[in-house]
């Protein structure tokens, strides 16, 4: 903590007080490690949200970057530039898409998809002006504009917030009846949701709610929008995480680890019947599709294939929730351990003696990172390229920091 202070006095003093970040301040991070400004080395169990998939500071991603930036960083979309059209049809065969639209962060992806599907809803389905609607599920997260937070059921996201965009209806998640009597409106234009909940906890629906929840918009003719900014690319063993039910969504969002945390990069996939009823100047991003942002991107998704990121992530995953469970055998105070690949979660029996902000705090002391979600809920996603080595001396670290609070 020696050095910590300082830096975090000034943010303290001249930033917005919207993060309440574990007092660690980090400098350098390489594959699934990082080291604060004292010298300390933490295993990074959170990936700067999944963002980190690759691992910190690639060195394949990272050459990518800085080979670019030297060449070109940014036309906006006035103009073409030489990487765009390549990044295009590499994107969209790696997830087997017609089409892309390029944006930067997670929650613009969130925005277009929704534009789209309501265009979509207007041009093709034919739903009266301006009465488009779109379903959501109790505990979505999908960032923090005004269109997200509409959707949100957290009244930490949207308390003095309101008022809210309209055309948004919520369900109760994994609950098909009710997902089923929605739809009986035939305004419905669009069904969004993650197929696992992130930051609501890594809760995962029951098997085969995904797949009879897309059979049903098929046949109402709703849009099946999938958010799988943190559950793609890898994070839960599979490239998506709907490949687990063979849903292919109508809209696809991905963000994040699109870029490996090198810069912001997002997108959304769907259709030619979809994607083009958006015409020129009615939607668009300065920053998305730059140059800077499909070199990275390319290669982000390039070493996640071939370095086979996502069989180490079922792997490691699998092995860390075995290692988990036996330490929930041990402390009971630890009362669910779930998740898929490297995206994980335990579930803490808060009382006055234990809670989860102080456990996580325990692991940073004894070094590994990473921050409760939802009060008591602690999410466990390192990056996945975590080895067996690092995983076991990972656990080492969790069980060492739970006898603490054993009683
Ligand atoms: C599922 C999901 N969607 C969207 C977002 C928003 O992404 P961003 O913060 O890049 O806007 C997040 C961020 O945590 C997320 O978890």
């Amino acid at each position: 903590m020696k050095n910590s202070k300082k830096y975090i006095d000034l943010e303290d003093q001249f930033g917005a007080h919207n993060y309440h970040p574990i007092p660690v301040v980090l400098e350098k991070g390489l594959g699934a490690e990082v080291w604060d400004v004292d010298g300390k080395k933490y295993f990074d169990f959170l990936s700067a949200y999944s963002a980190v998939n690759q691992g910190h500071c690639h060195p394949k991603i990272i050459k990518a970057l800085v080979d670019q930036a030297q060449k070109l960083t940014l036309t906006s979309r006035a103009f073409h530039n030489n990487l765009l059209g390549d990044y295009e049809k590499f994107i969209t065969e790696y997830f087997g898409y017609d089409r892309v639209l390029p944006m930067n962060t997670g929650v613009e992806g969130g925005e277009t998809a929704i534009k789209l599907c309501r265009k979509w809803a207007y041009k093709i389905k034919k739903v009266p002006n301006n009465q488009a609607k779109i379903i959501f599920v109790e505990g979505n997260f999908w960032g923090r504009t005004l269109a997200a937070i509409s959707s949100s059921t957290d009244p930490s996201s949207t308390t003095d917030f309101g008022p809210f965009m309209p055309g948004y209806q919520i369900i109760p998640y994994d609950d098909i009846p009710a997902l089923e009597k929605a739809l009986e409106d035939p305004h419905v234009a669009g069904f969004m949701l993650e197929p696992i909940q992130g930051e609501a906890g890594v809760k995962i629906p029951k098997d085969g709610y995904l797949k009879k929840a897309y059979d049903l918009c098929k046949a109402k003719n709703v849009l099946f929008i999938a958010d799988e900014v943190q559950t793609g690319i890898g994070r839960t063993g599979k490239l998506l995480a709907c490949d687990y039910e063979n849903v292919k969504p109508d809209i696809l969002i991905l963000g994040k680890a699109l870029s490996g945390g090198v810069l912001p990069v997002s997108c959304v996939l769907t259709s030619h019947e979809i994607m083009l009823t958006i015409k020129p100047g009615e939607h668009g991003s300065t920053f998305g599709g730059n140059p800077l942002a499909c070199a990275v991107a390319m290669e982000a998704l390039n070493v996640l294939k071939n370095e086979k990121m996502i069989e180490n992530a079922i792997e490691m995953g699998e092995l860390l929730r075995s290692e988990l469970n036996k330490l929930k055998l041990k402390y009971d105070f630890v009362e669910i351990v779930r998740g898929r690949g490297l995206l994980n979660a335990i579930v803490i029996k808060e009382s006055d003696k234990i809670n989860a902000w102080d456990i996580c705090m325990e692991f940073a002391k004894n070094g590994l990172l990473a921050k409760p979600t939802h009060g008591n809920i602690i999410r466990f996603a390192p990056p996945l390229v975590l080895n067996q080595t690092q995983l076991l001396e990972s656990i080492a670290i969790i069980e060492k920091s739970l006898s603490k609070f054993a009683s």
